[in-house]
């Protein structure tokens, strides 16, 4: 049953609900006139195939859904259901139109109209693309590498303190422990000290009503109908909105108050025509950077230990760079060392190669465009196709990645960096391009503070078999329990806490 509904609610959000809203949205989808040199459009999945492809997506999952079609028709092919074309581009050969087309050519449309009541109109897919532009910037900016080595000692703080309430010995689900500690992280450096001591339980129960109504199937197709979901959604933002509204009022009152969280990043914030951001837009771009972060981060740092643990040779790897690193730095961690962590990197990094939390990303074409594959065939994207790149095929593509489904975290190490092979394009787990991740140094940042202090502090066994993946949700998480045994350790010069 669980299969049933993941597989039906998958294929429903991800592959066909953006057509399904642009659609509803933008009346019948109208195709530009052929280029002149007219090339044929890709193959399409129609009829009796779309039963077989349905009947795959339920008993296997997504990916094997797209890797059957791409075995068959090649990089490029175009699903056709109820009149509603998805087109797939997989592969760094096919997907730079993708990332770095112009916005005015290809953009994510309506596709993610369901977030403008999750995080208010005054922010993101409220707005036209000029201002959105403005607003990414400001979490560029906030998230850049140079920014980020304020959050790193909060960060270890929070981490040591977690991991300090475990006992000598234990039995955990790791699964519920990371989701936990990942809150209080993201309390502490994006939303600051006072959300993260006073109001911590409040905030993040709240915006578990707002993601959980928010993301709702009913409510992605249907965001502005009444139902159920739209209304506890509702009810959520307006709580949320005025919580928001009361901190940015006291730490404006109190400006002599000096914090480094993102929140304050984002409340000194300034458009280009020098106007600050107001109490609404903070409330949205807040939650929204919330959103893209935490869910993410929570399950690569899930898979990252479901891999690890099930890698012996990887983990005794990934522990002698932490002896290698304590015997150079002592117990002490800052910004650099964790930059210089490069064989907890690659685990974390083939992780998310093997378990993209984001399925696939998708977009509407607004202006017909060529692909050309490496085989040499070219096709013309019609004008309103949706057009997905599916991270779960493009990370497993046997041409760029040997033996595409074995963990080997040294794929990515000098020699091989088979992640460059196809060029920028190759590892898309963060996207790229126009839209790439702004958030993934800090990601980064935060899985090698939790798995560095894992390692040198606990020895750690997975007593549950290793997870499968469950396609229900929208950031692809492990399904059940990770159950894990620990007994504590302390590598010889780690800061031991208890
Ligand atoms: C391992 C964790 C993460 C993964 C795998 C991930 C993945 C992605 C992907 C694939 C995109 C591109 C979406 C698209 O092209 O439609 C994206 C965008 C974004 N991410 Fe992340 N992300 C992660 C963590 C974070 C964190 C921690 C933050 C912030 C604290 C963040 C902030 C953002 C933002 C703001 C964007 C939008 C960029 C834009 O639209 O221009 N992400 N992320």
């Amino acid at each position: 049953m669980d299969m049933i509904n993941s597989a039906v609610s998958f294929a429903i959000a991800l592959v066909f609900t953006a057509a399904v809203i642009t659609k509803i949205a933008r009346g019948r989808i109208t195709v530009d006139p052929p280029s002149c040199k007219a090339l044929p459009p890709p193959p399409v999945v129609t009829g009796s195939s779309i039963i077989r492809l349905l009947h795959t997506l339920l008993t296997k999952g997504f990916r094997w859904m797209i890797q059957e079609q791409y075995t068959k028709l090649g990089s490029v092919f175009t699903i056709s259901f109820f009149g509603l074309k998805t087109t797939f581009l997989i592969g760094p050969e096919v997907s730079a139109h993708f990332y770095q087309g112009l916005e005015s050519e290809i953009s994510h449309g309506k596709t993610l109209e369901f977030t403008v009541p999750m995080f208010g109109k005054e922010v993101g897919y409220g707005l036209d693309i000029t201002k959105r532009t403005e607003q990414i910037s400001f979490y560029v900016d906030a998230l850049k590498p140079s920014k980020l080595r304020c959050h790193v000692s909060p960060m270890l703080e929070e981490v040591e303190k977690y991991f300090g309430k475990w006992g000598q010995y234990g039995t955990v689900d790791l699964k519920q422990e990371l989701e936990q500690l990942l809150m209080l992280i993201s309390a502490r450096c994006l939303l600051g000290n006072d959300v993260r001591e006073k109001m911590f339980e409040e905030v993040f129960s709240v915006f578990h009503q707002l993601t959980q109504n928010g993301l709702h199937i009913m409510s992605i197709l249907f965001p502005y109908a009444l139902t159920p979901f739209t209304l506890r959604r509702d009810r959520a933002h307006t709580r949320l909105s005025k919580i928001f509204s009361e901190i940015v009022r006291s730490r404006k009152s109190t400006s002599n108050q000096v914090e480094e969280d993102v929140l304050q990043k984002i409340i000194d914030s300034k458009y280009k025509d020098g106007h600050p951001t107001t109490e609404a837009e903070v409330k949205g771009l807040t939650l929204a950077l919330l959103f893209a972060g935490m869910h993410t981060s929570t399950n690569s740092s899930r898979w990252t230990g479901a891999r690890l643990l099930s890698h012996p040779q990887c983990m005794e790897a990934a522990v002698k760079e932490q002896e290698d690193i304590i015997n150079k730095y002592g117990g002490q961690i800052d910004y650099n060392i964790l930059v210089e962590m490069s064989v907890l990197h690659c685990c974390i990094k083939e992780a998310l190669r093997l378990h993209p939390p984001g399925p696939t990303l998708l977009r509407k074409v607004i202006k017909n465009f060529t692909v050309r594959t490496r085989e040499g065939y070219e096709y013309e994207i019609p004008r309103g196709h949706i057009i997905s790149s599916p991270l779960v095929m493009n990370n497993v593509l046997p041409y760029i990645y040997k033996d595409p489904d074995v963990y080997d975290p040294d794929r990515f190490r000098p020699g091989r960096e088979e992640d460059k092979v196809g060029g920028k394009f190759t590892y898309t787990t963060f996207g790229g391009g126009r839209h790439a991740c702004a958030g993934e140094a800090y990601a980064y940042m935060q899985l090698k503070v939790i798995w560095s202090h894992l390692l040198r502090n606990f020895e750690l066994m997975l007593v549950s078999p290793f997870p499968e993946t469950d396609w229900r949700s929208f950031s692809l998480e492990p399904k059940g329990k990770m159950m894990v045994s620990y007994k504590r350790r302390a590598l010889p010069g780690a800061v031991f806490i208890k």
